[in-house]
């Protein structure tokens, strides 16, 4: 049994004041509401994690607003090396100082408008799987690589160049893989289940090349693009999808918890 993740990436949004109000809200309906309560036991049993990625200012005050440890931090993004001349970049072992169980990897955006390409992102990964930060690695197809009938050869790419030289004990338990088509990020196009769950089969049967049974069974693979509260629940229950990483409906502490709600 995979443990389920909901994420939000809250990009860049929510100032100090707007995370502290946000975890505040969010721990009271862990705290008092029915369905609250099934997720934070659900959590507390390990079989759903919750995680909000803030902006790096935000991270401290999340972290100092939480009571539990229900809900984990991520990074949105981070930087290979540990330290030296590289102005405005945040290491792994700054981020475990701040408190962040996780670092998103490789995301759409990270990737198309920053320009991040496949070397840089293999770097970051395997950096952060020496630290004690673990990866959300993040891969996606254009729409004009999905017309041309190219989505599993891009998602082919996007992953044999950064788990290359990773083994089999490490990508099942530590790696997260989120699917992201470009296309849907953003842009209230959200993947079909059909399509979302082909895709992540897809990456599964790649780990299971590389990597044998165990580790393609323990990876986490997570569904991102549009997620709402209407369609969350039917995208979370498909097979080989074990979680979501939501951007816009993350925003709103109550559609959070919406997505939550139907995730366990
Ligand atoms: P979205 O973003 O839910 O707003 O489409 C998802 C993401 O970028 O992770």
């Amino acid at each position: 049994m995979r443990m389920k993740m909901i994420a939000g990436n809250w990009k860049l949004n929510n100032n100090q004041a707007a995370t502290r109000t946000f975890v505040q809200n969010l721990e009271s309906w862990f705290a008092a509401e029915p369905a609250g309560k099934k997720a934070a036991s659900a959590a507390a049993s390990g079989k759903i994690e919750i995680v909000i990625a803030p902006p790096f200012t935000s991270i401290e005050a999340a972290r100092a607003a939480k009571k539990s440890e229900i809900i984990q931090i991520a990074a949105q993004n981070v930087y290979h090396e540990s330290k030296g001349a590289f102005t405005g970049e945040v290491s792994l072992s700054m981020l475990e100082e701040a408190g962040c169980k996780y670092a998103i990897i490789g995301h759409s955006e990270r990737r198309h408008v920053f320009h991040e390409p496949d070397e840089a992102l293999e770097k970051k990964l395997i950096a952060t799987l020496e630290s004690q930060v673990l990866p959300i690695f993040c891969v996606g197809e254009l729409l004009e690589e999905r017309s041309s009938g190219n989505t599993e050869k891009v998602l082919a790419r996007q992953l044999e160049s950064a788990w290359k030289s990773l083994t089999s004990d490490v990508v099942g338990k530590m790696v997260v893989i989120a699917y992201e088509p470009v296309w849907a990020i953003g842009t209230g196009q959200t993947a079909s289940d059909a399509d979302a769950e082909k895709a992540c089969d897809y990456i599964r049967s790649l780990a299971f090349e590389k990597f044998g049974i165990a580790a393609s069974d323990s990876l986490r693979i997570l569904y991102g693009g549009s997620v709402k509260p209407e369609n969350s629940a039917s995208l979370c229950s498909q097979n080989d999808i074990d979680g979501l990483l939501i951007g816009g409906a993350s925003l709103e502490v109550e559609s959070f918890e919406k997505i939550i709600e139907t995730a366990v």
